[in-house]
């Protein structure tokens, strides 16, 4: 069986699988039960100067059946006294000596950083994350995101974290930003010894079309809030990616962002991350899809022949090119399995009106199950006719793929509701390859 255990800039985890800084992670009685369950590590709830939390605060985005693709929170940093967050901390490291216990930070003077910072260290924290990252309500006090957007204040506090802090500190950015490399390098200048990623991305999730009021409604108004969950995924791994491909950000890297299962810890790791940190997927499911997320990736990691979690780190990061540098050459096109296609037609509507209108259906052009002619003016439509439209197996609503038209796109293969029903299939071909870089620099 795979080693899990990591050593992430000298914070010690038996698993790569930590808790982001959350509800999940908001007192002692729930690290001890998240521990006990098999969570590896925790991002203590941030901790700072006490604050007023609303009523409500969260809201989200449900698509079909499926329920909270989307998170928001207008939740603020910890709303319980300094004293007692402390005297929990103390407690659960004196428990669970082995998991990895880091507390998150907020504060706004270098005075007040040397002081929470010492008061951390007294209670035990392996290791501090300083939250440049919430987008809401503590940046217009100056703090949080506020400092993730200005690459020398976060450069000057994580300077201020490294000089006061005896364990090592991340240091968690914020993705409402065009571009995470300039925070990511201000944070490596400033000295610290890991990147957290992401916190949360500014939103609204929804209006009440009764009385127009934003949501989640707090008396008769709202507040842009932060949206997380399984939405954001890609925009996290990016980011992530980005950061871990650049030769300088020479600091571990704690992925973070819609990890819900094993699949997408695997990814960010491949993408770079050396730990992966979980809010939404344990505020909808609870601490038990630790269980499902160690399984799966130490099966994963013996199918692939790693001895070790480590092996998987940054191994995808090579695939990761400028589209400048992709291969203009290659070509794949799509192929329907006429045995599984159950006659939907949702490909052939997708590829007529949303790509390269080269799905046909046994019964001739569009106006055969679209119930609208064509204008006579598409090649592609005019020549479709002359395609083979017999029936495939005896089906006679299987669409036809004109393969020497289709372009590659992958829509068809998106809408199908059967799985593995359309296939992409490269085209071999002998022109070799040739990238849009290439062909600039020939002239
Ligand atoms: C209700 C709620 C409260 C949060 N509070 C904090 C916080 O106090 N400190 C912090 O650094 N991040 C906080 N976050 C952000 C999460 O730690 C995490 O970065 C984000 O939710 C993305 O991960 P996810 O998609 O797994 O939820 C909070 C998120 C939610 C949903
Ligand atoms: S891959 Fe794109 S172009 Fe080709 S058949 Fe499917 S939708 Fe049409
Ligand atoms: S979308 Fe899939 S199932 Fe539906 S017609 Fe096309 S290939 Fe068949």
């Amino acid at each position: 069986m795979a080693d899990l255990s990591i050593n992430m800039c000298g914070i010690k985890s038996p698993n790569p699988f930590w808790l982001a800084s959350a509800p999940p992670t908001n007192g002692g009685e729930q690290v001890m039960r998240a521990f006990d369950a098999g969570w590896g590590g925790v991002v203590w709830k941030t901790l700072g100067t006490p604050i007023t939390n609303v009523s409500s605060r969260f809201g989200a985005i449900d698509v079909g059946t499926t329920k909270a693709v989307g998170f928001n929170n207008i939740e603020l940093i910890t709303d319980r006294p300094l004293e007692t967050n402390f005297k929990e901390i103390e407690a659960v490291k004196k428990r669970y000596p082995n998991h990895a216990l880091i507390v998150s930070l907020m504060v706004e003077s270098e005075q007040e950083w040397k002081d929470i910072i010492a008061r951390s260290e007294d209670a035990g924290a392996d290791g501090l994350e300083l939250n440049f990252g919430c987008p809401h309500g503590m940046c217009e006090r100056g703090m949080g995101s506020s400092v993730g957007q200005e690459p020398k204040i976060l450069q000057r506090i994580t300077h201020w974290a490294k000089t006061y802090a005896k364990v090592p500190v991340l240091v968690k950015l914020t993705p409402n930003i065009t571009d995470i490399i300039p925070p990511g390098l201000a944070a490596v200048e400033g000295g610290a010894d890991g990147l957290s990623l992401i916190n949360t991305i500014k939103s609204i999730i929804g209006v009440d079309l009764d009385n127009l009021h934003l949501k989640p409604t707090v008396g008769d108004a709202s507040s842009h809030g932060g949206y997380c969950g399984p939405a954001v995924k890609p925009i996290a791994m990016h980011m992530v990616a980005a950061l871990a491909r650049d030769k300088r950000i020479t600091i571990p890297i704690s992925g973070i962002g819609g990890i819900a299962n094993w699949r997408d810890a695997a990814e960010f790791i491949a993408l770079g991350s050396q730990s992966v940190q979980v809010c939404t997927a344990v505020m909808h499911y609870g601490y038990r899809i630790v269980e499902d997320m160690i399984e799966g990736l130490s099966n994963y990691l013996d199918e692939q022949g790693m001895a070790s979690v480590n092996q998987l780190v940054g191994k995808a990061i090579p695939g990761f090119r400028e589209w400048g540098d992709l291969d203009l050459n290659y070509q794949r096109v799509a192929r329907i399995n006429a045995d599984s296609c159950i006659g939907c037609q949702l490909c052939y509507v997708a590829c007529l009106d949303g790509a390269h209108q080269c799905i046909h259906t046994q019964k001739g052009p569009c106006q055969a199950w679209h119930g609208e002619p064509d204008h006579g003016v598409n090649p592609r439509l005019q020549a479709s006719p002359k395609v083979q439209h017999e029936p495939k197996n005896g089906k006679s609503q299987v669409p036809y793929v004109d393969e020497a038209e289709c372009i590659g796109c992958n829509l068809c293969q998106i809408v199908c509701p059967v799985p593995e029903c359309i296939s992409m299939v490269e085209v071999p071909h002998n022109k070799g390859h040739e990238s849009w870089n290439q062909r600039v620099a020939k002239g």
